[in-house]
């Protein structure tokens, strides 16, 4: 049996923190889906007129090739041979990731390589989709929330750690702006699997929500659960 974890939840919610420690402990690979829409957004940003154009974009979508490797342990998106990884986090990365991510041959193909992925090795593989679509026989489905305002805060603090000037209000603002975007959309919107477990970590510290996660996970393994 090859097992795997399913860590969903909003933008800001921890899940790729607890995601990595999770699997650096447990020796699963970490896959970060949302870095592979990234890299997406980042082919249509430089190869296409208008990243709304879904029509354009699903003609063009199957030429494009999207690779993950791994280097000291972080994960490397390898598009169309270029690492292109130092880029992913970029605002306006973000931003046309969650217009690409609405689009439905977009989603097919890069849930199609993420399955692929779980086939072949163990994985705690974080999204929006993955106890939904990606992995729905997932050995364990987590549903990471925390409200938005500690989201933001997180956020605010990250930045600010950065040394970079930001506003908690406007960063409060995208936060629900990219949640109802998220959970609006017509394409597998964000929304718990009805066998995750549901976690708010609001008010969590990253060490409990990681020792929670695994107690699960062994629990299970032992069919205590
Ligand atoms: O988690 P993130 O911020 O890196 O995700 C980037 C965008 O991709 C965000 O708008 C949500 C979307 N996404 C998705 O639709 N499905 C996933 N499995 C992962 C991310």
């Amino acid at each position: 049996m090859i097992y795997s974890i399913a860590i969903d939840g909003p933008a800001g919610s921890g899940k790729s923190t607890i995601a990595k420690k999770l699997a650096k402990d447990l020796e699963f690979t970490y896959v970060d889906t949302g870095a592979m829409y990234r890299a997406i957004a980042i082919w249509a940003l430089e190869n296409t007129p208008d990243i709304n154009d879904e029509e354009n974009i699903s003609s063009h979508i199957d030429e494009v090739d999207i690779d993950l490797d791994y280097k000291d342990g972080e994960q490397q998106v390898i598009l169309d041979g270029e690492n292109v990884t130092g880029r992913l986090r970029l605002e306006s990365t973000g931003k046309a990731a969650s217009v690409i991510s609405k689009q439905k041959r977009v989603r097919e193909k890069l849930v199609d390589i993420q399955q692929k992925i779980a086939e072949e090795i163990p994985v705690i593989m974080d999204g929006r989709d993955i106890g939904t679509k990606v992995l729905p026989n997932a050995f364990l489905k987590i549903f990471m929330t925390a409200s938005p305002e500690v989201r933001a805060k997180r956020r605010y603090d990250e930045l600010t750690m950065k040394g970079e000037d930001c506003d908690y209000e406007e960063i409060l603002r995208g936060v629900k702006e990219r949640d109802h975007a998220d959970e609006t959309r017509a394409v597998s919107p964000l929304r718990p699997a009805e066998d995750a477990v549901i976690l708010d970590t609001s008010e969590m510290t990253e060490k409990e929500v990681a020792e929670k996660i695994r107690e699960l996970f062994e629990e299970r393994k032992g069919g205590k659960i």
